[in-house]
């Protein structure tokens, strides 16, 4: 299949005339001073740059903020992210605002070539001018850091960044982004947040055979760094139907009462929201809660029987092999009202159960919730390291069994293995990313 993704996006850049694959170079500038850009300007880049996640993927754990070289894989190799510090020899340092501005809406380096759409340039194409502006001001304001590019581990042709014209050609839809003049500017203002830099989709979004999202499933469910990112639409496999206020208060406070906590790489995108406007957080949370739709009866009578399951919780029996580690280990946060950080919500309306991907809750058991520094938020140990693969299987089994109505999963034994191997080393240690101490953890997308 793979061979036939490469004829692909070759024909693709073929078709591509000469004038879409080329772009010139901009000249270089002499870097502008700090002191010349305005305050104001500058504040309202860091908050673009936390709603971007920039700091997500161009930082590695213990690495300086914004130098780049997090390896991030996708199913075509490894693309290594760049230094987007304003050193003059290895990082941005001399690009003009045009050169910036250009990479963000085409994915265009300043020097002409393409970058590849692990960039996520086709949702930062969206983004207004005034807000590139603010980003540049922000990260020409940075310290410069000296770290030189890491060279990517593509095969031939990929590696040759023309084809990269080709994906354009077919995926790139430049500035498309229209306000809705029939909806609300709270809608509105989350539309543009979501669709441009927020990228909710990048992850929310499932891929087509040339890591393109796909258009005719959007938010209905992704792949990133071995977790699942759900199903933000109509398909969510909630247990409870997200409305405006759970999302607000997930998005900005990481936990809902009624939805859990949000772990992994959706623990890096919920700390940039804490450092946003609660207005435009709110926005996200509106306007998302219109993809997702108004729960139909059915849904919401579902909803309601789990809550009040979750009041009233039935006691755990220990008659299965599963059911006694439950019991045991988990039972005494889960089903006792125990106080935060260690109470956890009833597993009933625990979206990782009723998933039909078991990955995310083979995760959290073995890894555990980790503290946010510095703040009283939720703790769950990891046991890795003494639950074995059959325990672990086991205790699966019994969960979607007793917490959900779901068919079983399959394959259970080799997705507890494989994430036993993924979790021990990059599981969700890049919550403090914000302040740069964070993680190696690699990013799996397209
Ligand atoms: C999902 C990961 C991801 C996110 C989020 C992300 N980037 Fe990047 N970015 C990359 C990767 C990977 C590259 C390198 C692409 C390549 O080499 O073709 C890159 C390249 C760039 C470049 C080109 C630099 C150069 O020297 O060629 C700029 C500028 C940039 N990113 C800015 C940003 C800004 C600003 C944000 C936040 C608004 C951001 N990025 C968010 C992954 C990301
Ligand atoms: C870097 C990838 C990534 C990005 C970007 C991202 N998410 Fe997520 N999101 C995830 C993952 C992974 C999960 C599952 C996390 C978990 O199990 O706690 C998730 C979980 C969620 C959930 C919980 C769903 C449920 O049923 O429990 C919501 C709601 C959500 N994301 C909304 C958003 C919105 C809105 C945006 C954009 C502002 C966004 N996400 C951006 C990866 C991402
Ligand atoms: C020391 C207390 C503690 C123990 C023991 C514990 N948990 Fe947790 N667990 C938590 C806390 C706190 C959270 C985060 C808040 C939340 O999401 O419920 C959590 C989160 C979870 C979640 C995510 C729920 C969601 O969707 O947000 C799952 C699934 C889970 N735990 C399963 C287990 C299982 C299975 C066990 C036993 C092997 C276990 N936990 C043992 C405290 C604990």
């Amino acid at each position: 299949m793979i061979a036939g993704v490469l004829v692909a996006l070759l024909l693709g850049g073929v078709g591509t005339s000469f004038a879409i694959a080329w772009r010139p170079a901009i000249a270089t500038i002499d870097p502008p001073q700090p002191q010349s850009f305005a305050p104001g300007l500058v504040k309202r880049g860091r908050v673009l740059a936390a709603l971007g996640n920039c700091n997500d993927c161009h930082t590695v754990r213990g690495g300086r903020n914004f130098a780049g070289g997090l390896p991030v894989p996708t199913p075509f190799g490894t693309v290594y992210s760049s230094n987007i510090t304003p050193d003059v020899e290895t990082g941005i340092g001399r690009w003009s605002e045009a050169a910036f501005q250009r990479a963000m809406k085409l994915g265009v380096d300043r020097e002409g070539r393409h970058l590849y759409p692990t960039f996520p340039y086709d949702h930062f194409t969206n983004v207004r001018d005034e807000d590139d502006r603010a980003l540049y001001a922000y990260l020409m304001t940075r310290g410069p850091v000296h770290a030189p590019a890491r060279d990517n581990e593509l095969a031939f042709p990929l590696n040759q960044r023309i084809v990269v014209a080709g994906w354009k050609f077919l995926f790139l839809h430049p500035g498309t982004y229209r306000a809705d003049p029939t909806k609300s500017a709270e809608w509105n203002r989350g539309a543009y947040l979501v669709e441009g830099l927020a990228h909710c989709g990048a992850c929310h979004t499932p891929r087509n055979a040339l890591g393109a999202e796909r258009l005719n499933a959007i938010f209905a469910g992704g792949d990133v760094d071995h977790w699942q990112a759900y199903a933000i639409n109509a398909q969510s496999p909630s247990p409870v139907p997200w409305d405006a206020d759970a999302l607000y208060a997930y998005l900005r406070d990481g936990f809902h009462p009624d939805h859990g906590t949000a772990r992994g790489p959706m623990a890096g995108v919920v700390r940039n929201l804490s450092v946003v406007p609660a207005d435009d957080v709110r926005a996200i949370a509106s306007y998302m809660a219109d993809v997702f739709g108004a729960p139909s009866a059915e849904r919401r009578e579902r909803g309601e029987a789990a809550l009040a399951q979750a009041k009233s919780p039935a006691a755990a029996a220990a008659d299965s092999a599963g059911g006694a580690i439950y019991a045991a280990a988990c039972a005494p946060c889960h089903e006792s009202s125990q106080a935060p950080p260690y109470g956890g919500i009833n597993l009933v309306l625990s979206s990782a159960i009723s998933s039909s991907d078991p990955r995310n809750l083979a995760n959290i058991v073995l890894a555990g919730v980790r503290p946010v520094e510095g703040e009283l938020s939720p703790i769950m140990p990891g046991f890795a390291a003494s639950m074995n693969d059959a325990e672990v299987a086991a205790l699966l089994v019994y969960l979607r069994s007793r917490f959900s109505k779901q068919p079983a999963w399959s394959d259970l034994d080799n997705i507890v293995a494989e994430a036993r191997r993924t979790q021990t080393a990059s599981l969700d240690t890049r919550t403090d990313a914000r302040n740069a101490s964070s993680d190696t953890a690699q990013r799996a997308k397209p």
